[in-house]
Order: structure tokens, then sequence, then C-alpha cells
């Protein structure tokens, strides 16, 4: 069994993405911890609880912070729908996290079994900036840290020209994360619009599924997918769930290591990825950023964890 320390600001793909951890049989989720980003913290916090209860899984959910590290939080209902999770009626109130902080819970699992767990981040960077500056020594013991966030080498962005939601929400802490000589594996929005599109033909195989889980995938993803088709794609994609393929089984990855910084600020660098693709600036290349993952890799692991 591999064991996963999930970090999320539980909008409606990130709840795929959980889904598709907690349903998979070589995977033990050790914990969710949560973060603001999508949603605030509690309705975070809600929509991961429903999410573990869906899965009849019987996970732990910490709340982490409930903003960035350094600036006001700035939501992203208008994308994900107002309770994050496509407004499409769920009972998504009245869940406590478990007593404990996340940040706490981030160190301690690390810490406890060194070499034994993946870290998979699908939201800001607060919580692992947090974690990363009160314990540095889980650099050293953490086996891999798997990110949804950044642009890739070569975008684009979806909050800015050139940034993406996850970096761009809390700058500082991605910057932290990136410079603390974590086991960085990132896999950029780039990855999520050329390989994880739910297209019509692939909603329709997912409306055939026919299960709880199916029918939760589709529901939940009713505003995003509107908000996507409105900027021009196919359909709703889904780059927090295409990041779990990768941390499940990256052996369809394609990847390249090369330096890479984040920038901060209110302009429009606010959270942009500074690459060296050349090595021109003499910095030491410190991340694997995920190249490419086969679009038919990725929809052949979400459809078998919608299925009974
Ligand atoms: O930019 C995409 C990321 O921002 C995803 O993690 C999505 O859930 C949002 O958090
Ligand atoms: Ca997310």
């Amino acid at each position: 069994m591999r064991r996963f320390l999930i970090d999320t600001d539980t909008a409606s793909d990130d709840a795929v993405a959980i889904l598709m951890a907690l349903r998979h049989p070589d995977i033990r989720v050790e914990a969710l911890t949560v973060v603001a980003g999508n949603v605030g913290l509690d309705q975070a916090v809600q929509n991961a609880r429903y999410t573990t209860e869906l899965c009849g899984a019987d996970v732990q959910v910490y709340a982490g912070a409930a903003a960035p590290m350094m600036r006001a939080l700035q939501t992203a209902q208008d994308v994900h729908g107002n309770d994050g999770m496509g407004d499409c009626g769920l009972d998504l109130t009245g869940r406590a996290p478990t007593p404990g902080r996340g940040v706490d819970v981030i160190v301690d699992t690390i810490l406890d079994s060194p070499g034994e767990i993946t870290l998979v981040t699908l939201g800001p960077m607060t919580n692992v900036a947090i974690a990363v500056m009160r314990a540095p020594e889980i650099v050293g013991a953490v086996d891999r840290v798997v990110v949804m966030g950044g642009t890739g080498v070569h975008g684009p962005g979806n909050i800015s020209a050139m940034a993406e939601f996850n970096f761009w929400a809390d700058p500082e802490a991605a910057q932290v994360v990136v410079r603390s000589g974590l086991p960085l594996e990132l896999v950029g929005w780039d990855i999520s619009i050329t390989s994880a599109v739910v297209d019509d033909q692939r909603r329709a195989t997912m409306e055939a599924i026919d299960t709880a889980y199916s029918r939760f995938a589709i529901d939940i993803a009713r505003v995003v997918r509107e908000f996507a088709i409105g900027h021009g794609l196919d359909g709703d994609d889904l780059p927090d769930p295409i990041a779990m393929t990768h941390a499940i089984d990256p052996s369809r990855s394609e990847t390249t290591r090369l330096n890479v910084d984040v920038m901060v600020g209110d302009g429009p660098q606010r959270g942009v990825m500074n690459v060296d693709q050349i090595g021109i600036t003499g910095r030491v290349p410190n991340i694997d950023i995920v190249t490419h993952i086969p679009s038919d890799h990725f929809f052949e692991m979400l459809f078998e964890a919608l299925r009974d």
C-alpha cells in the first residue's frame, strides 16, 4: 500500500481527485488537510468531508490555513460555484473537521514515517509552506511531493495571462515551497487542458457508467463546465485528477528537470513561474515538471475510479 497525504482546497476537481485516491486499491490516504483557496476554509472542509463520506472512507479531515500567508484570500467561486461543488444542491453543511491543525498533521505524518509518504497538493501552497518553514526536516523525510500547480514550461495562465490559480492565490507560499528543496513533481494547468478535458464523448462515457460516483462527478462539475466551455475548451478540465493520476501511476508521465522559481507581488508577475529552460541563470535545476500525460491513461484511471 502506498501512503498518501492530500492537501486540498476542495472544489469539484479536488473532490474527484480525492475520490480517485480513496477508491484506489493500492493507495492508503492517511488524512486530508484543507486550505482556503477555491472556496473559504469551512466550505472546503465540508466538501472534503462530504467526499470521504460518499466514498465510505474513514479518513480524518483537518483544517489548515484560512488565508494566504501574506495577503487576503481571493476565492474562485465564479469557476466552481458558490459552494465549490457546482451549486447542485448537495447538503454541504454541518460537518466538523477533526480537531488538530492541518500544518501539524503534514509535519507529523511525514516525520513519523520517513521515506513513506507521498504528499499530494491540490490547492494553494499555504499549508505546505508553513509546514516546511516550521519543520525543514520534512524535506529529507517525505518520499514525493506531487503538486497541482503552475503552468508547466510554457503556460498559459488561468487566473491571469501567465499564472495558474494555486500559485497565484498564495504566491509567497508557492515561492517558499519551490525554494525549499522538497522533492517536487509539478503537474501544471497546461497538462490539464491538453490531456484532461471532459469533451462530449468522455462525458457520455461518464454518464454511461451510471454510479453514485459518476453522477457525483458530473453534477459537481456543472458550473466549471460552463466556465470552461465559455473560455474555449471542449468541456470541463480536471487539473487535480490528472495530478492525482501522476501521483498514483507516474509511469506514463514525461518530465523535465529545470530550475523553477515563483514570482510574487501584486502585478502581472503575481504567481508566475520563472522557468530557466536552458540553464541561462546558473540556478540548479530543482523541480521535475511534468510535460505530458497521455489522455487515454488519465481517462482510463478516472473511469475506473467512478465504477462500482
Ligand atoms: O488552477 C487549477 C487549480 O485551482 C485546481 O487545483 C483547482 O481546484 C483550483 O484549486
Ligand atoms: Ca484544487
